[in-house]
C-alpha cells in the first residue's frame, strides 16, 4: 500500500471513491476541486497497485481567535479493503500534516448512525462532545462533533 498526498491529477479516481463510499451524499467534483488546490485543506490517498487509490481522507484547517482548527472532512475506504489498517494510517497522516501546520486540536463530524467510524474514532483518541447538529446529514441523520488535541 502506498500513501502520499493527492493532487488534481487524482479528481476523477477521487470522484468515484466518494460516490463508493458515500452514495447519497458524496462530494462533488467541483468541491473535490477546490479541497485539491486549497492551501487550507489537503488530501491523502492510499493506493494499491492494482486497483489504484482504494481510501482517502480530506482535512481543513480553519483560524478560531488566535489559533488554528483542523478539521476531518471526509474518510473512506473502499469495503473490500477495510479493517486493515488503511483508514487508522491515513488519518495518522493527517495528524501529522496538522502538526506541521501548527494545529492542535482536530474536529470532525459523524453520523449518530454510524457506529463503526463512531468506534473507529475513539479508537484513536477522539471523544464524543456533546454538542449535536440536528440534521446533519442527507438521509436527516443528526452529527455528533468528536474533537481530539493533539499532544
Ligand atoms: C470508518 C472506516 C473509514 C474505517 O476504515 P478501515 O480501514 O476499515 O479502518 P481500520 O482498519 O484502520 O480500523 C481500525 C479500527 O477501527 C475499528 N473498526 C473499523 N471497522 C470496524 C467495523 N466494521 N466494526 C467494528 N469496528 C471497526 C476497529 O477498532 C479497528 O481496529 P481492529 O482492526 O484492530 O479491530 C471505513 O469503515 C469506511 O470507509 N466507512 C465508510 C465511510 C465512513 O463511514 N467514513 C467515516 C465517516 S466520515
Amino acid at each position: 500500500m502506498n500513501y502520499s498526498k493527492a493532487s488534481l491529477l487524482d479528481l476523477f479516481a477521487l470522484g468515484q471513491l466518494e460516490e463508493a463510499c458515500f452514495p447519497t451524499e458524496a462530494f462533488s467534483r467541483r468541491l473535490i476541486k477546490n479541497l485539491l488546490v486549497s492551501a487550507n485543506a489537503v488530501v491523502f490517498k492510499a493506493t494499491e497497485p492494482t486497483a489504484g487509490i482504494i481510501g482517502n481522507i480530506i482535512g481543513t484547517t480553519k483560524k478560531e481567535n488566535s489559533s488554528s482548527v483542523g478539521r476531518i472532512f471526509s474518510l473512506c475506504v473502499l469495503t473490500v479493503h477495510r479493517k486493515h489498517g488503511i483508514a487508522t494510517r491515513l488519518v495518522q497522516l493527517l495528524e501529522e500534516e496538522f502538526r506541521l501546520r501548527d494545529i492542535r486540536k482536530i474536529r470532525l463530524e459523524v453520523s449518530v448512525r454510524n457506529d463503526i467510524a463512531r468506534a473507529f474514532y475513539e479508537r484513536l483518541g477522539y471523544h464524543t462532545t456533546s454538542n449535536i447538529l440536528p440534521h446533519f446529514y442527507y438521509d436527516g441523520a443528526d452529527a455528533m462533533v468528536m474533537r481530539k488535541y493533539l499532544s
